[in-house]
Protein backbone atom coordinates (compact mmCIF):
# COMPACT_ATOMS: atom_id res chain seq x y z
CA UNK A 1 0.00 0.00 0.00
CA UNK A 2 0.85 3.84 -0.83
CA UNK A 3 1.30 5.02 2.95
CA UNK A 4 1.23 9.56 2.54
CA UNK A 5 2.88 10.93 5.24
CA UNK A 6 0.02 13.15 6.08
CA UNK A 7 -3.65 12.03 5.98
CA UNK A 8 -5.29 13.54 2.86
CA UNK A 9 -1.75 13.47 0.31
CA UNK A 10 -3.16 10.61 -1.51
CA UNK A 11 -6.10 12.39 -2.13
CA UNK A 12 -4.40 15.60 -3.20
CA UNK A 13 -2.31 13.44 -5.47
CA UNK A 14 -5.22 11.57 -7.17
CA UNK A 15 -7.06 14.98 -7.59
CA UNK A 16 -3.85 16.47 -9.54
CA UNK A 17 -3.51 13.63 -11.32
CA UNK A 18 -7.21 13.55 -12.51
CA UNK A 19 -7.53 17.49 -12.94
CA UNK A 20 -4.75 16.25 -15.66
CA UNK A 21 -2.13 18.65 -15.29
CA UNK A 22 0.23 18.20 -17.58
CA UNK A 23 4.19 18.35 -16.82
CA UNK A 24 5.58 21.71 -17.04
CA UNK A 25 2.30 23.74 -15.77
CA UNK A 26 3.62 24.06 -12.31
CA UNK A 27 6.13 26.27 -14.06
CA UNK A 28 3.27 29.26 -14.67
CA UNK A 29 3.40 31.85 -12.32
CA UNK A 30 0.60 34.58 -11.85
CA UNK A 31 3.19 37.16 -11.51
CA UNK A 32 6.72 37.07 -13.26
CA UNK A 33 9.57 37.96 -11.04
CA UNK A 34 12.48 40.24 -12.18
CA UNK A 35 14.78 38.91 -14.41
CA UNK A 36 18.22 40.16 -14.50
CA UNK A 37 20.26 40.52 -18.42
CA UNK A 38 21.44 37.49 -19.14
CA UNK A 39 25.48 36.87 -17.71
CA UNK A 40 25.28 39.74 -15.93
CA UNK A 41 26.59 37.55 -12.55
CA UNK A 42 29.55 35.66 -11.57
CA UNK A 43 29.41 31.82 -11.69
CA UNK A 44 29.63 30.66 -7.71
CA UNK A 45 31.64 27.99 -6.46
CA UNK A 46 30.18 25.95 -3.37
CA UNK A 47 32.64 26.28 -0.15
CA UNK A 48 34.15 22.80 -0.30
CA UNK A 49 34.56 20.93 3.11
CA UNK A 50 37.60 18.32 3.45
CA UNK A 51 37.25 17.14 7.00
CA UNK A 52 36.92 13.91 7.94
CA UNK A 53 33.95 14.58 10.32
CA UNK A 54 31.38 16.95 8.41
CA UNK A 55 28.12 18.62 9.89
CA UNK A 56 25.42 19.78 7.75
CA UNK A 57 22.38 21.87 9.28
CA UNK A 58 19.52 21.78 7.63
CA UNK A 59 17.96 25.41 8.16
CA UNK A 60 16.08 28.55 6.63
CA UNK A 61 18.42 31.44 5.34
CA UNK A 62 17.39 33.97 2.76
CA UNK A 63 19.55 33.49 -0.62
CA UNK A 64 20.16 35.76 -3.02
CA UNK A 65 19.03 34.00 -6.54
CA UNK A 66 17.19 36.92 -9.04
CA UNK A 67 17.69 40.08 -8.37
CA UNK A 68 15.92 42.45 -5.79
CA UNK A 69 14.15 40.68 -2.38
CA UNK A 70 16.57 37.35 -1.58
CA UNK A 71 14.70 33.83 -1.97
CA UNK A 72 14.14 31.77 1.99
CA UNK A 73 15.27 28.47 1.10
CA UNK A 74 15.85 25.45 2.85
CA UNK A 75 19.81 24.74 2.67
CA UNK A 76 22.55 22.91 4.48
CA UNK A 77 24.70 25.28 6.05
CA UNK A 78 23.16 28.51 5.35
CA UNK A 79 23.85 28.16 1.22
CA UNK A 80 22.47 26.84 -1.87
CA UNK A 81 23.92 24.78 -2.96
CA UNK A 82 24.88 22.94 -0.23
CA UNK A 83 29.02 23.04 0.55
CA UNK A 84 30.60 20.56 -1.61
CA UNK A 85 32.36 17.95 0.35
CA UNK A 86 35.56 16.67 -1.06
CA UNK A 87 37.02 13.58 0.43
CA UNK A 88 40.16 10.92 -0.60
CA UNK A 89 38.90 7.31 -1.35
CA UNK A 90 39.63 4.93 1.11
CA UNK A 91 39.10 6.96 4.32
CA UNK A 92 35.89 7.39 6.58
CA UNK A 93 33.63 10.50 6.18
CA UNK A 94 31.36 10.95 8.82
CA UNK A 95 28.07 13.44 8.00
CA UNK A 96 25.71 14.79 10.34
CA UNK A 97 22.81 15.52 9.84
CA UNK A 98 20.58 18.18 12.07
CA UNK A 99 17.84 19.11 11.47
CA UNK A 100 17.15 22.47 12.37
CA UNK A 101 14.62 23.30 9.91
CA UNK A 102 10.59 24.53 11.37
CA UNK A 103 8.67 21.49 12.60
CA UNK A 104 6.30 21.88 9.16
CA UNK A 105 9.11 20.52 7.27
CA UNK A 106 8.89 17.02 8.75
CA UNK A 107 11.53 14.69 9.68
CA UNK A 108 14.52 14.63 7.41
CA UNK A 109 17.15 12.18 6.15
CA UNK A 110 20.61 12.36 3.64
CA UNK A 111 21.42 10.30 1.42
CA UNK A 112 24.91 10.02 -0.41
CA UNK A 113 23.92 9.99 -3.94
CA UNK A 114 26.11 7.29 -5.66
CA UNK A 115 28.24 6.20 -2.52
CA UNK A 116 28.89 2.95 -1.69
CA UNK A 117 27.13 3.23 1.95
CA UNK A 118 26.16 0.43 4.55
CA UNK A 119 21.99 0.54 4.62
CA UNK A 120 22.37 2.27 7.92
CA UNK A 121 24.00 5.06 6.53
CA UNK A 122 21.93 5.14 2.87
CA UNK A 123 19.32 8.09 3.86
CA UNK A 124 16.45 5.77 3.92
CA UNK A 125 13.38 7.16 3.30
CA UNK A 126 11.13 5.90 5.98
CA UNK A 127 13.36 4.86 9.01
CA UNK A 128 16.56 6.99 10.94
CA UNK A 129 15.40 10.10 9.93
CA UNK A 130 16.13 13.40 12.06
CA UNK A 131 13.34 14.77 13.59
CA UNK A 132 12.60 18.66 13.84
CA UNK A 133 13.90 20.63 16.35
CA UNK A 134 17.30 19.81 16.76
CA UNK A 135 17.13 15.74 15.77
CA UNK A 136 20.38 14.34 13.88
CA UNK A 137 21.27 11.15 12.77
CA UNK A 138 25.24 10.26 11.80
CA UNK A 139 25.98 8.59 8.68
CA UNK A 140 29.50 6.91 8.16
CA UNK A 141 31.04 6.53 4.79
CA UNK A 142 34.07 4.47 4.31
CA UNK A 143 35.17 4.92 1.24
CA UNK A 144 35.68 1.21 0.19
CA UNK A 145 34.55 -0.83 -1.98
CA UNK A 146 34.60 -4.70 -3.10
CA UNK A 147 38.15 -5.19 -1.37
CA UNK A 148 39.44 -1.54 -2.75
CA UNK A 149 38.82 2.06 -2.34
CA UNK A 150 35.66 3.40 -3.62
CA UNK A 151 36.08 4.78 -7.17
CA UNK A 152 36.97 8.53 -7.89
CA UNK A 153 33.76 10.31 -8.93
CA UNK A 154 30.77 13.03 -8.75
CA UNK A 155 28.57 11.81 -6.38
CA UNK A 156 25.68 14.52 -4.57
CA UNK A 157 23.81 14.30 -1.45
CA UNK A 158 20.21 15.93 -0.88
CA UNK A 159 17.36 14.93 1.30
CA UNK A 160 14.89 11.70 0.59
CA UNK A 161 12.40 11.60 3.16
CA UNK A 162 9.66 9.61 1.45
CA UNK A 163 6.62 11.51 -0.19
CA UNK A 164 8.69 14.64 -0.40
CA UNK A 165 11.88 14.43 -1.60
CA UNK A 166 10.57 16.93 -4.44
CA UNK A 167 9.36 19.37 -2.59
CA UNK A 168 12.42 19.55 0.13
CA UNK A 169 15.37 19.10 -2.90
CA UNK A 170 12.95 21.94 -4.60
CA UNK A 171 13.65 24.02 -1.38
CA UNK A 172 17.31 23.96 -1.45
CA UNK A 173 18.48 20.73 0.30
CA UNK A 174 21.12 19.62 -1.76
CA UNK A 175 25.10 19.46 -2.62
CA UNK A 176 27.63 18.32 -4.18
CA UNK A 177 30.39 15.40 -2.82
CA UNK A 178 33.77 14.49 -4.75
CA UNK A 179 35.65 11.40 -3.74
CA UNK A 180 39.25 12.06 -5.19
CA UNK A 181 41.00 9.14 -6.46
CA UNK A 182 45.10 8.78 -6.67
CA UNK A 183 44.63 5.72 -9.02
CA UNK A 184 42.59 8.24 -11.86
CA UNK A 185 44.67 9.65 -13.79
CA UNK A 186 46.64 12.79 -12.51
CA UNK A 187 47.49 14.43 -15.55
CA UNK A 188 43.56 16.74 -15.35
CA UNK A 189 42.79 19.63 -15.08
CA UNK A 190 42.81 19.77 -11.19
CA UNK A 191 42.60 23.04 -8.59
CA UNK A 192 40.82 26.21 -10.21
CA UNK A 193 40.67 23.79 -13.11
CA UNK A 194 38.29 21.23 -12.16
CA UNK A 195 34.76 23.01 -11.18
CA UNK A 196 31.92 21.15 -9.75
CA UNK A 197 28.65 22.43 -11.59
CA UNK A 198 25.02 21.92 -10.56
CA UNK A 199 21.99 22.55 -12.79
CA UNK A 200 18.72 23.26 -11.57
CA UNK A 201 15.51 24.26 -12.14
CA UNK A 202 13.24 26.16 -10.18
CA UNK A 203 10.22 28.48 -10.20
CA UNK A 204 9.64 32.00 -8.41
CA UNK A 205 6.68 34.02 -7.25
CA UNK A 206 6.95 37.55 -8.21
CA UNK A 207 8.39 38.07 -4.26
CA UNK A 208 11.14 35.83 -5.46
CA UNK A 209 10.08 32.99 -3.17
CA UNK A 210 9.96 29.48 -4.37
CA UNK A 211 6.81 28.30 -6.32
CA UNK A 212 6.22 24.26 -5.68
CA UNK A 213 3.07 23.19 -6.73
CA UNK A 214 3.47 19.22 -6.22
CA UNK A 215 2.16 17.55 -9.84
CA UNK A 216 2.95 13.39 -9.92
CA UNK A 217 4.23 13.78 -13.60
CA UNK A 218 7.10 16.21 -12.47
CA UNK A 219 7.73 20.17 -10.93
CA UNK A 220 9.42 21.61 -13.57
CA UNK A 221 10.76 25.72 -13.45
CA UNK A 222 11.32 28.51 -15.26
CA UNK A 223 14.32 29.37 -14.14
CA UNK A 224 17.62 27.44 -14.69
CA UNK A 225 20.08 27.81 -12.11
CA UNK A 226 23.77 27.12 -12.49
CA UNK A 227 25.33 26.60 -8.55
CA UNK A 228 21.75 28.04 -7.82
CA UNK A 229 22.80 31.29 -10.28
CA UNK A 230 20.89 32.04 -13.12
CA UNK A 231 23.01 32.41 -16.83
CA UNK A 232 26.28 32.75 -14.72
CA UNK A 233 29.57 33.99 -16.79
CA UNK A 234 32.18 32.40 -15.39
CA UNK A 235 36.06 33.98 -16.35
CA UNK A 236 38.43 31.33 -17.83
CA UNK A 237 41.88 30.86 -19.25
CA UNK A 238 42.85 29.45 -22.65
CA UNK A 239 43.61 26.12 -21.50
CA UNK A 240 41.63 22.81 -20.94
CA UNK A 241 38.99 22.61 -17.86
CA UNK A 242 36.97 19.75 -16.07
CA UNK A 243 33.68 20.49 -15.17
CA UNK A 244 31.90 17.92 -13.56
CA UNK A 245 28.20 18.32 -14.36
CA UNK A 246 25.64 17.88 -12.09
CA UNK A 247 21.82 17.74 -13.15
CA UNK A 248 20.02 18.11 -9.91
CA UNK A 249 16.53 19.23 -11.34
CA UNK A 250 13.81 17.21 -9.81
CA UNK A 251 12.26 16.40 -13.27
CA UNK A 252 13.77 18.79 -16.25
CA UNK A 253 16.25 17.51 -18.64
CA UNK A 254 19.15 19.29 -20.51
CA UNK A 255 20.56 18.53 -23.95
CA UNK A 256 24.09 20.53 -23.13
CA UNK A 257 26.00 21.73 -26.59
CA UNK A 258 28.97 24.30 -26.76
CA UNK A 259 27.32 27.73 -28.87
CA UNK A 260 30.65 27.56 -31.32
CA UNK A 261 29.86 24.06 -32.08
CA UNK A 262 33.28 22.42 -29.77
CA UNK A 263 32.84 19.24 -28.85
CA UNK A 264 32.96 18.48 -24.86
CA UNK A 265 35.38 15.50 -24.13
CA UNK A 266 33.48 13.10 -22.20
CA UNK A 267 35.61 11.85 -19.32
CA UNK A 268 33.24 10.02 -16.59
CA UNK A 269 29.75 9.56 -15.67
CA UNK A 270 27.69 9.11 -12.25
CA UNK A 271 30.48 6.11 -11.55
CA UNK A 272 33.51 7.42 -11.74
CA UNK A 273 35.84 7.93 -15.42
CA UNK A 274 35.08 6.04 -18.36
CA UNK A 275 37.70 3.24 -19.39
CA UNK A 276 38.60 6.38 -22.70
CA UNK A 277 37.85 10.01 -23.17
CA UNK A 278 34.80 10.27 -25.90
CA UNK A 279 34.31 13.40 -27.91
CA UNK A 280 30.17 14.43 -28.11
CA UNK A 281 29.18 17.53 -29.53
CA UNK A 282 25.41 17.08 -27.50
CA UNK A 283 25.04 15.14 -24.39
CA UNK A 284 21.67 14.98 -22.60
CA UNK A 285 21.61 14.53 -18.81
CA UNK A 286 18.64 13.37 -17.01
CA UNK A 287 17.82 14.01 -13.52
CA UNK A 288 20.55 12.55 -10.77
CA UNK A 289 22.80 11.77 -14.16
CA UNK A 290 26.53 13.37 -13.48
CA UNK A 291 28.77 13.54 -16.97
CA UNK A 292 32.07 14.72 -16.21
CA UNK A 293 34.15 16.47 -19.47
CA UNK A 294 36.83 18.49 -20.51
CA UNK A 295 36.21 21.43 -22.38
CA UNK A 296 39.67 22.88 -24.10
CA UNK A 297 39.80 26.82 -24.16
CA UNK A 298 43.04 27.05 -26.03
CA UNK A 299 43.20 29.45 -28.66
CA UNK A 300 39.93 30.51 -27.80
CA UNK A 301 41.23 33.83 -26.25
CA UNK A 302 38.95 37.26 -26.16
CA UNK A 303 36.18 34.99 -27.08
CA UNK A 304 32.84 34.26 -25.76
CA UNK A 305 30.74 30.73 -25.49
CA UNK A 306 27.74 30.00 -24.30
CA UNK A 307 26.74 26.39 -22.43
CA UNK A 308 23.72 25.87 -24.53
CA UNK A 309 20.45 23.92 -23.57
CA UNK A 310 19.22 22.65 -26.58
CA UNK A 311 16.46 21.21 -25.21
CA UNK A 312 14.57 24.15 -24.96
CA UNK A 313 14.41 27.67 -26.00
CA UNK A 314 14.55 31.46 -24.99
CA UNK A 315 16.53 32.01 -21.99
CA UNK A 316 16.41 28.43 -20.69
CA UNK A 317 18.47 27.23 -23.46
CA UNK A 318 21.16 30.04 -22.55
CA UNK A 319 22.91 28.16 -19.38
CA UNK A 320 26.01 30.01 -18.95
CA UNK A 321 28.61 31.84 -20.77
CA UNK A 322 32.44 31.04 -20.58
CA UNK A 323 34.49 34.19 -20.91
CA UNK A 324 37.98 33.23 -22.22
CA UNK A 325 39.66 35.95 -20.88
CA UNK A 326 43.55 35.22 -19.55
CA UNK A 327 46.50 33.81 -21.51
CA UNK A 328 47.60 30.88 -19.50
CA UNK A 329 49.84 28.26 -19.72
CA UNK A 330 48.30 24.16 -20.25
CA UNK A 331 49.43 21.98 -17.43
CA UNK A 332 47.20 19.33 -18.02
CA UNK A 333 46.28 16.50 -20.69
CA UNK A 334 43.60 13.80 -20.93
CA UNK A 335 45.41 10.16 -21.38
CA UNK A 336 44.20 8.00 -24.04
CA UNK A 337 43.08 5.20 -21.34
CA UNK A 338 41.39 6.42 -18.14
CA UNK A 339 39.99 4.13 -15.97
CA UNK A 340 39.27 0.36 -16.58
CA UNK A 341 35.84 -1.09 -15.61
CA UNK A 342 35.56 -3.47 -12.99
CA UNK A 343 34.63 -7.01 -14.10
CA UNK A 344 31.70 -8.57 -13.14
CA UNK A 345 31.29 -12.28 -13.29
CA UNK A 346 30.08 -13.43 -16.84
CA UNK A 347 27.33 -15.58 -15.26
CA UNK A 348 24.47 -14.00 -13.09
CA UNK A 349 22.57 -15.93 -10.16
CA UNK A 350 19.46 -14.05 -10.80
CA UNK A 351 17.84 -12.32 -13.97
CA UNK A 352 14.84 -9.95 -12.61
CA UNK A 353 12.44 -8.19 -14.91
CA UNK A 354 11.13 -4.85 -13.74
CA UNK A 355 8.27 -3.20 -15.56
CA UNK A 356 7.89 0.90 -15.20
CA UNK A 357 3.96 1.64 -15.63
CA UNK A 358 0.93 3.58 -13.67
CA UNK A 359 -2.26 2.57 -12.10
CA UNK A 360 -5.44 2.96 -13.92
CA UNK A 361 -6.91 4.22 -11.98
CA UNK A 362 -4.95 7.49 -9.89
CA UNK A 363 -2.10 7.34 -11.55
CA UNK A 364 0.14 6.30 -9.26
CA UNK A 365 3.44 4.89 -11.07
CA UNK A 366 4.28 1.50 -10.18
CA UNK A 367 6.97 -0.95 -10.66
CA UNK A 368 5.47 -4.44 -11.42
CA UNK A 369 2.63 -2.99 -10.81
CA UNK A 370 2.80 -2.24 -7.70
CA UNK A 371 3.62 1.73 -5.63
CA UNK A 372 6.64 1.68 -3.10
CA UNK A 373 5.60 0.06 0.73
CA UNK A 374 8.20 0.89 3.36
CA UNK A 375 7.22 -2.62 4.68
CA UNK A 376 7.55 -4.36 1.36
CA UNK A 377 11.03 -5.86 0.17
CA UNK A 378 10.73 -6.52 -3.58
CA UNK A 379 13.65 -8.50 -4.07
CA UNK A 380 16.43 -10.20 -2.12
CA UNK A 381 19.74 -10.90 -4.22
CA UNK A 382 22.75 -12.51 -2.33
CA UNK A 383 25.98 -10.59 -1.62
CA UNK A 384 28.74 -11.25 -3.64
CA UNK A 385 26.26 -12.01 -6.20
CA UNK A 386 26.05 -10.48 -9.98
CA UNK A 387 22.49 -10.56 -11.49
CA UNK A 388 20.59 -9.30 -14.50
CA UNK A 389 18.02 -6.88 -13.89
CA UNK A 390 15.75 -5.73 -17.26
CA UNK A 391 14.27 -2.38 -16.35
CA UNK A 392 10.89 -1.93 -19.45
CA UNK A 393 9.34 1.10 -19.87
CA UNK A 394 5.76 0.47 -20.36
CA UNK A 395 4.29 3.41 -18.57
CA UNK A 396 4.11 6.12 -21.31
CA UNK A 397 6.54 8.96 -19.77
CA UNK A 398 9.85 9.29 -19.42
CA UNK A 399 12.12 7.65 -16.36
CA UNK A 400 15.06 7.58 -15.06
CA UNK A 401 15.77 4.64 -12.71
CA UNK A 402 18.24 4.86 -10.01
CA UNK A 403 20.01 2.23 -8.09
CA UNK A 404 21.30 2.71 -4.68
CA UNK A 405 24.23 0.81 -3.34
CA UNK A 406 26.50 -0.18 -6.41
CA UNK A 407 27.22 1.02 -9.87
CA UNK A 408 25.55 -0.93 -12.57
CA UNK A 409 26.98 -2.14 -15.95
CA UNK A 410 24.87 -1.69 -19.25
CA UNK A 411 24.47 -5.08 -20.90
CA UNK A 412 22.17 -3.69 -23.84
CA UNK A 413 20.26 -0.72 -24.46
CA UNK A 414 16.92 -1.77 -26.64
CA UNK A 415 18.93 -4.83 -27.75
CA UNK A 416 22.49 -2.99 -28.95
CA UNK A 417 25.82 -2.70 -27.40
CA UNK A 418 26.10 -0.02 -24.90
CA UNK A 419 27.01 3.28 -26.08
CA UNK A 420 30.98 3.97 -25.07
CA UNK A 421 29.12 6.60 -22.50
CA UNK A 422 27.43 4.73 -20.61
CA UNK A 423 29.01 1.59 -20.10
CA UNK A 424 29.02 2.03 -16.34
CA UNK A 425 26.20 4.04 -14.62
CA UNK A 426 23.79 4.42 -11.67
CA UNK A 427 21.20 6.52 -12.96
CA UNK A 428 19.91 5.32 -16.17
CA UNK A 429 17.63 7.42 -19.15
CA UNK A 430 14.47 5.33 -19.70
CA UNK A 431 12.61 6.67 -22.38
CA UNK A 432 8.92 5.38 -23.57
CA UNK A 433 8.98 2.34 -24.64
CA UNK A 434 12.71 1.40 -24.19
CA UNK A 435 14.64 -1.77 -22.64
CA UNK A 436 17.96 -1.57 -20.48
CA UNK A 437 19.28 -4.70 -19.08
CA UNK A 438 21.90 -4.21 -16.91
CA UNK A 439 24.14 -6.00 -14.89
CA UNK A 440 25.63 -5.18 -10.90
CA UNK A 441 27.58 -7.20 -8.31
CA UNK A 442 25.98 -7.02 -4.56
CA UNK A 443 29.42 -6.62 -2.37
CA UNK A 444 30.21 -5.71 0.94
CA UNK A 445 26.81 -4.45 2.05
CA UNK A 446 23.71 -6.52 3.33
CA UNK A 447 20.36 -4.97 4.16
CA UNK A 448 17.81 -2.97 2.46
CA UNK A 449 18.30 -0.06 -0.30
CA UNK A 450 15.71 1.44 -2.29
CA UNK A 451 15.87 2.17 -6.69
CA UNK A 452 13.37 4.59 -7.82
CA UNK A 453 12.92 7.12 -10.62
CA UNK A 454 14.91 9.90 -9.96
CA UNK A 455 12.24 11.71 -11.69
CA UNK A 456 11.45 13.45 -7.72
CA UNK A 457 7.56 13.46 -7.94
CA UNK A 458 7.33 9.94 -9.56
CA UNK A 459 9.34 9.04 -6.47
CA UNK A 460 7.40 10.83 -4.17
CA UNK A 461 4.21 8.73 -5.99
CA UNK A 462 5.73 5.82 -5.23
CA UNK A 463 7.99 4.55 -7.99
CA UNK A 464 10.13 3.41 -5.85
CA UNK A 465 11.17 0.01 -4.75
CA UNK A 466 13.26 -2.33 -2.45
CA UNK A 467 15.80 -4.67 -2.56
CA UNK A 468 17.53 -6.57 0.72
CA UNK A 469 20.94 -7.75 0.38
CA UNK A 470 21.14 -11.26 2.10
CA UNK A 471 24.01 -13.26 2.96
CU1 LIG B 1 19.50 10.66 -5.54
CU2 LIG B 1 17.56 7.49 -4.03
O1 LIG B 1 18.50 9.12 -4.77
CU1 LIG C 1 21.39 7.06 -4.64
CU1 LIG D 1 9.70 8.46 -13.51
Amino acid sequence: MFRPSRPGRLVALIAAILIGTAPGSAAVTPAEALVAPAFSRSLIIPKVLTGANITLTAKVANVQILPGATTRMWTYNGTFPGPTIRRPTGQTTTVTLINSLPAAAGELTLHNHGNHSTADSDGQPDSLLAAPGGGSVTYTYTGKEAGGNERGALQWYHDHRMNVTGRNVWMGLAGMYIIDDPADPQTLPKGVFDVPLMITDRSFTSTNQLNYQFNANGVIGNRILLNGVPQPYFNVGDRKYRFRILNASNSRSYELALSNGQAFTQIGTESGLLPAPVRRTRITIAPAERVDVVIDFAGRLNQKIVLQNLAATGSLSQLMQFRVTRDLTETSSIPSRLRALPMLDTTSAASRTFVFGRTRFGGIWTINGQPFDPARIDVQPKLDTTETWTFVNKSGANHVIHIHDVDQQLVSRNGVAPKAYERMKESWDLGIGETVVLKLKFTDNLGTFVFHCHILEHEDAAMMAQFEVLP
